[in-house]
């Protein structure tokens, strides 16, 4: 799961995928980066961990990174929350089969419309809870894609 600055939109579609893989026992690991280097290291903005905790996502133990190359040996699937995501990582893949792992998340849940996951960074509390529900619906999209791979 990929945002610019891994505080907001990715550490969020992190933590809901992997209580839904615990909670499904699936065999999946998870998780999420930004494409920015602003807040390496620091936890999710306090304002998401409250929304998510409301709703029972815990997020407080995950930590901001950089996406990097690397990542794509990693993982099989890269999910993007925007375009300006979708052009940085797009950037850093060196062959046909990375390129062919990004995808926006969004498209899980309405392919082919290009949606994007708005930034609630500078919005109001109803903006988190706004991300909060559109990432829940994708997150279980996803759950549905995955289940039909294994
Ligand atoms: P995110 O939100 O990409 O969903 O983590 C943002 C967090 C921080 C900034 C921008 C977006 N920032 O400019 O610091």
């Amino acid at each position: 799961m990929v945002c610019l600055g891994n505080i907001c939109r990715s550490p969020l579609a992190d933590g809901l995928l992997l209580r839904k893989i615990k909670e499904r026992k699936l065999n999946a690991s998870v998780d999420s980066a930004g494409t920015a280097n602003y807040h390496i290291g620091k936890a999710p903005d306090s304002r998401m961990i409250k929304t998510a905790a409301k709703h029972g996502t815990p997020l407080d133990f995950l930590r901001a990174r950089q996406f990097t190359a690397t990542d794509f040996l990693h993982f099989d699937h890269i999910l993007v929350m925007d375009q300006s995501n979708f052009n940085n990582v797009i950037s850093l893949a060196r062959n046909d089969e990375e390129r062919n792992k990004v995808n926006l998340l969004l498209d899980f849940l309405h392919p082919n419309q290009q949606l994007e996951v708005p930034d609630p960074y500078y919005g109001t509390q109803q903006d988190f809870e706004a991300v909060y529900h559109l990432l829940d619906q994708a997150t279980d999209a996803l759950i549905q894609k995955l289940l039909h791979e294994q």
